[in-house]
C-alpha cells in the first residue's frame, strides 16, 4: 500500500455535529472504550455552540478566590465562551454577577482582568452603574420621554461562595450551588480551607479549544513528557492515579506520594499526607492539595481554540504569619509559571493538529482512567444528562 492509500484509509470520516454528540454516547457505557475524543470534537463550531448553551450558560464555573473580592468596590471580569461576565463586591458587601455590557449601545464596562472601582462607567457616553448593575446616572437622557433609568440595570448572573472559592453561573435562575460538592467538603475538612488565603493567583491565556486542557489535567501520564524537571520529580509514587466518579460534577483523581508532605498547621492524617488530591468539578474547574499547599484552577473557554486559565495557590493564614511572603509568592509564581509554559506549549502543539485530516482517535493508556471520567461527564452534559448541581 503506498503512504497516500494509508493516509486515505486512517483520514478520519465527515461527521455532523449531531453525529459527534452521538458518539459521546460510548462513554456512559459501564465499560467505556478506552478511546480518544473524536478530534472533529475540537474543531466543530456546531460543538462549541451546543457546548455554550449546554455546558457554559447553565453550569457553575470556578473563576477565583473570595481574597481577590475582598473589599467594596473590587472585581473581577472575564468571557465565559464568549459571554462577558463581571463579578463585583457592591457597598452593601455581597457578591455580584453582571453582565457588564452598557445597555446604551453595548459598549464593555470594564476589561477582562480585575481591580478596584468606584463605579462602572461606560468609557462611551459616560453612562454610570453601581457595582450591583443599577443605574446610577445616564448622561443627557432627560429629553427621551420612553427611556425609563428605574428600568434600565444590568443583567445579574448567579454567584455562589463555596469555601472561599467563588463560582458564577450564567443562568441567574441555576438551581442552588450545593450537594454535589459535599464529597469534596467531607474529603477536605482537615484541611480548613476556610482559614487559608490566597498567597498567589494568575491568569493565562493558552490557544487550544478548552476540552483540550481539561483532558490534560485529568492525568499525570504527561508529566513524563511535558515535565521532566518540574512535576515528575514530584510524582515520587508514580503517575498512576485512582479515580473516583462521585457525581456528573465532581471526579476525584487521587496520587499517592512515595514521600509524605511534612506538616506543621493542618492536623492531616498520615493517609492524607501520603496523597495529592484533585478534585475536578465539571465543566473546568479543580482543586488540588500538596500537603499544607492547595491551588485551585479553572480553564474557562474564550473561544473554540482559545482557552483562559485562572489559578491561585491557598496556604493556611498561619502559615504566613512572621514569614517572607514575598517570597513565598516568588517561589510559588516561579515554579507555576514554569510548569504552565510546559503544558502551554505542550497543548497548543495538540491544537495546531486537531484540523489535519489524518488525526484519528487514539487508544487510551492504563494510566488514563481520568480523561474517560471526564468524557463521561461530557457526554451526560452534551446528551441532555445532568450537567451537575
Ligand atoms: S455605550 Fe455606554 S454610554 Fe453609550
Ligand atoms: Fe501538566
Amino acid at each position: 500500500m503506498s503512504p497516500t492509500e494509508t493516509a486515505r484509509v486512517t483520514a478520519s470520516p465527515d461527521l455532523s455535529a449531531t453525529e459527534l454528540v452521538a458518539e459521546l454516547r460510548q462513554y456512559l457505557r459501564p465499560d467505556p472504550p478506552a478511546i480518544s475524543l473524536p478530534p472533529q470534537l475540537f474543531t466543530s463550531p456546531e460543538v462549541y455552540e451546543w457546548e455554550r448553551t449546554r455546558i457554559f450558560q447553565r453550569s457553575w464555573i470556578l473563576v477565583g478566590h473570595v481574597d481577590q473580592l475582598a473589599v467594596p468596590g473590587d472585581y473581577l471580569a472575564l468571557t465565559i465562551a464568549g459571554e462577558p461576565v463581571a463579578i463585583t463586591r457592591g457597598r452593601d458587601g455581597l457578591l455580584h454577577g453582571l453582565s457588564p455590557v452598557c445597555r446604551h449601545r453595548m459598549m464593555p464596562l470594564v476589561e477582562p482582568g480585575g481591580g478596584n472601582t468606584k463605579d462602572l462607567t461606560c468609557s462611551y457616553h459616560l453612562w454610570r452603574y453601581n457595582l450591583d448593575g443599577t443605574l446610577l446616572a445616564a448622561t443627557h437622557m432627560r429629553g427621551n420621554s420612553d427611556f425609563d433609568p428605574a428600568d434600565c440595570r444590568l443583567p445579574t448572573f448567579a454567584v455562589a461562595q463555596w469555601h472561599g472559592l467563588v463560582f458564577v453561573n450564567l443562568d441567574a435562575d441555576a438551581p442552588a450551588f450545593d450537594g454535589d460538592l459535599s464529597v469534596v467538603e467531607r474529603e477536605m475538612t482537615n484541611y480548613h480551607l476556610d482559614e487559608m488565603v490566597q498567597v498567589s493567583s494568575w491568569t493565562e491565556e493558552w490557544n487550544c479549544n478548552w476540552k483540550i486542557a481539561v483532558e490534560n489535567g485529568h492525568e499525570n501520564y504527561h508529566a513524563i513528557g511535558f515535565h521532566p524537571d518540574t512535576v515528575k520529580p514530584l510524582m515520587t509514587g508514580g503517575i498512576d492515579m485512582d479515580v473516583h466518579a462521585d457525581s456528573p460534577l465532581v471526579t476525584r483523581l487521587l496520587s499517592p506520594t512515595g514521600t509524605p508532605f511534612e506538616t506543621t498547621f493542618l492536623p492531616l492524617t498520615e493517609a492524607e499526607k501520603s496523597v495529592m488530591y484533585s478534585f475536578r468539578m465539571f465543566p473546568c474547574g479543580a482543586v488540588a492539595t500538596f500537603g499544607e499547599s492547595i491551588a485551585w484552577i479553572s480553564l474557562v473557554p474564550i473561544s473554540i481554540d482559545r482557552t483562559q486559565v485562572r489559578g491561585g495557590t491557598l496556604m493556611p493564614a498561619a502559615a504566613l504569619e512572621g514569614a517572607d511572603v514575598a517570597a513565598i509568592r516568588a517561589q510559588i509564581e516561579g515554579l507555576t509559571g514554569v510548569i504552565n509554559a510546559e503544558d502551554r506549549r505542550g497543548l497548543e502543539a495538540v491544537q495546531s493538529t486537531v484540523g489535519s485530516r489524518f488525526v484519528q482517535r487514539g487508544h487510551l493508556s492504563p494510566k488514563e482512567p481520568g480523561v474517560l471520567a471526564f468524557y463521561r461527564n461530557l457526554a451526560l452534559a452534551m446528551t441532555g444528562g445532568t450537567t451537575g448541581v
